[in-house]
């Protein structure tokens, strides 16, 4: 069996990650320091897929630590780096953390990799290096705009980094994924988003409205240029993103070397309230809410060109929004009852 290195394996996206990886036959080792996460997922894992991944305690700014965990898996074919800090707000509190958490550990990994002659990379990019694009659907192509965060500075400056080392190493291969806006759990509802404190992001703050946490969401502006005045963007199921890297995994084994980059979204954008209504509509749960003023930063409208990753990876987005909704709120039931 293939051994793949899946740091932050434990979050959100990586435990999803994981899920898919063991399905389609890989070895899973999770490097984690559970920053962002429980160990308890490692056994929700095994509820799903029957397999308890293997787990190193490790926090990947720690340069002596991460050597070690590596010699123990050098056999490993590639590394899915997720381990990160994501917290837009809290980046602009706290860059130094931002940045010394975001960059080591990303030198640190691509340090071992080498040092371990392992070659392939998937790094967990975001749409917010495009920030707020001159034409919409943003492609590959779309001109990368100065990051309106330390943490969108840092997935930017990732990006940089990686190809820089990819041009210096012929050994190795990188595939950055972009992705837009990752919303779901996966349909067993035993694994899914935790997050921390008040939720920024919109699917956390709607389940939490539905469990009664919350009194009402807000809505940030209804007077954008948009077809209903809400903001819009690219909601993509969080197993559809697993399958990516699965994907992407597949296509390195056969890729020359050097980075490709792919957008992962559904190509098709979605107003706030057009979420809300989705929400409601699949589950039968209203939703109270309320409109308040624009969130400074915000960008209007951004929805992906999915194009690249369907006719090189051949994947696409295919899980049906009200399932979508349904996995989102099966799994805030699940944490709301703990
Ligand atoms: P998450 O916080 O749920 O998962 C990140 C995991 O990394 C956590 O388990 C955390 O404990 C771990 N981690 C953080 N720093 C670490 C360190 N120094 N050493 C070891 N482990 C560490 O986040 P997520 O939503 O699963 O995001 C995964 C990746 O995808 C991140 O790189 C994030 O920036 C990126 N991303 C996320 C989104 C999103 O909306 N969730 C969007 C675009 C990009
Ligand atoms: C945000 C980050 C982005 C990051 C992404 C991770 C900002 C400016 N951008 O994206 O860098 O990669 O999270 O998922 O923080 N909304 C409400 N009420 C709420 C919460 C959100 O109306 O309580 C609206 C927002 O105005 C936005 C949409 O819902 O239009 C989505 O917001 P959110 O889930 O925070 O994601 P992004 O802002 O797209």
């Amino acid at each position: 069996m293939q051994k793949i290195i899946v740091t932050g394996g434990c979050g959100y996206i990586g435990s999803h990650t994981t899920v898919a990886l063991q399905n389609a036959g890989y070895n899973v080792v999770i490097f984690d320091n559970l920053a962002n996460s429980r160990i308890d997922t490692l056994d929700r894992i095994a509820e799903i897929t029957g397999t308890r991944p293997d787990f190193e305690h490790v926090d990947c700014t720690d340069t002596n630590a991460i050597q070690n965990a590596f010699a123990k898996n050098s056999d490993a074919i590639g590394v899915i780096h997720f381990a990160a800090l994501k917290a837009v707000g809290e980046s602009v509190q706290k860059p130094i953390e931002y940045y010394k958490n975001n960059l080591i550990s990303l030198l640190n990994i691509l340090e071992q990799m080498s040092a371990f002659d392992i070659k392939n990379i998937v790094f967990s990019s975001s749409a917010t290096v495009y920030g707020t694009p001159d034409t919409l659907p943003v492609t590959e192509q779309t001109p990368l705009q100065p990051a309106t965060s330390p943490y969108g500075q840092t997935k930017v400056m990732a990006e940089t980094i990686i190809r820089d080392a990819v041009a210096a190493n012929s050994n190795l291969r990188a595939v950055l994924l972009r992705y837009f806006n990752p919303i779901g759990a996966h349909p067993s509802g035993k694994i899914g988003e935790l997050p921390n404190g008040v939720p920024n992001n919109l699917m956390p703050y709607i389940t939490q409205v539905a469990a009664g946490i919350r009194e009402k969401l807000n809505i940030f502006g209804n007077d954008y240029e948009t077809r209903d005045g809400f903001c819009i963007r690219d909601y993509i199921d969080v197993n559809d993103l697993a399958d990516a890297h699965v994907a992407a995994m597949r296509y390195m084994e056969q890729m020359q070397n050097g980075t490709a980059i792919f957008n992962l979204g559904t190509g098709r954008g979605l107003s706030v309230m057009e979420l809300v209504n989705a929400f409601e509509h699949a589950t039968g749960v209203k939703i109270k809410y309320e409109i308040t003023s624009r969130r400074p930063g915000d960008v209007p409208a951004i929805w992906a060109c999915a194009d690249l990753a369907k006719e090189k990876l051949g994947w696409v987005a295919k899980t049906d929004l009200s399932d979508t909704m349904k996995s989102a709120w099966r799994w805030q039931q699940n944490i709301s009852e703990k």
